[in-house]
């Protein structure tokens, strides 16, 4: 069953300019039964839809980041994830994973070389400076998925910090625009997909939509949250 939208709410097929609902329901469906709270990278825990992941493992491979950023953490399955893709590409690089509750994050992320793991909240002028060091460090792409607090008014403060910090080519995701009805929790209130348009309505040209990576797999937890830095 397709959830109904809110009147004017933008309504948009998961394949994008499809009318098929089999990836809506399908979407709906896997968000409901929890399967991405069951999925885990080398036994840990890790929040996503696995198509995204698939599609991330393709960004990475085409644009070869040597600075991975992740805001929100939990487990640490996502950013052991990056790190055992770009592992397999050889590359020279650094993850920063930020989260504002080390508690429960696995020792195999603590332990890895190349992830940074660090305590604070995403939208502080440390981790601002951290990221601007970073960057000056491991010069070149950078990809950033912010996948924290999914409040609008946190994320929109999420790309204010980050997008002075991105060069035109650089990757961002906005995972868990598919709130608030997009097509799941429509009563979640403004979230990712809010911010993004709202961010967008401010600064347009920031960022190019990648219309065909979001529609690859039929459906994706960041409908309109894949973006390049123009
Ligand atoms: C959806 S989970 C992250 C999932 C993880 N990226 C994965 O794919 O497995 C969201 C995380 O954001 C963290 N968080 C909440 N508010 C935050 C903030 N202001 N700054 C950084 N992290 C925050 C939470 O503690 C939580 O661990």
């Amino acid at each position: 069953m397709i959830v109904p939208k809110p009147p004017g709410t933008h309504v948009r097929a998961e394949v994008i300019g499809s009318s098929d609902p089999a990836p809506t329901d399908y979407h709906v469906w896997y968000y409901g039964a929890g399967v991405w709270k069951s999925t885990s990278w080398l036994g840990v825990r890790t929040l996503k839809s696995v198509s995204d992941m698939w599609n991330y493992q393709e960004v990475l491979t085409e644009l070869r980041p040597r600075l991975v950023v992740e805001f929100g953490t939990a487990y640490g399955g996502s950013a052991l994830y990056f790190a055992s893709v770009l592992d397999g590409l050889g590359l020279d690089y650094r993850i920063l994973t930020v989260d504002t509750l080390p508690g429960r994050i696995d020792q195999q992320a603590i332990d890895h070389s190349r992830i940074d793991v660090v305590t604070a909240s995403s939208t502080s002028s440390e981790t601002a400076a951290h990221i601007s060091q970073l960057r000056s460090l491991f010069a070149g792409p950078m990809f950033a998925i912010l996948d924290s607090d999914h409040s609008g008014a946190h994320v929109r403060a999420e790309l204010e910090l980050i997008t002075p910090l991105l060069a035109s080519g650089d990757y961002l995701v906005v995972e868990d625009s598919n709130l608030n009805g997009h097509p799941v929790m429509p009563d979640y209130g403004p979230g990712p997909y809010e911010a993004v348009e709202s961010y967008l309505a401010d600064h347009p040209g920031a960022y190019r939509r990648d219309e065909a990576r979001e529609a690859k797999f039929g459906f994706t937890f960041a409908p309109g949250g894949w973006l390049v830095r123009q």
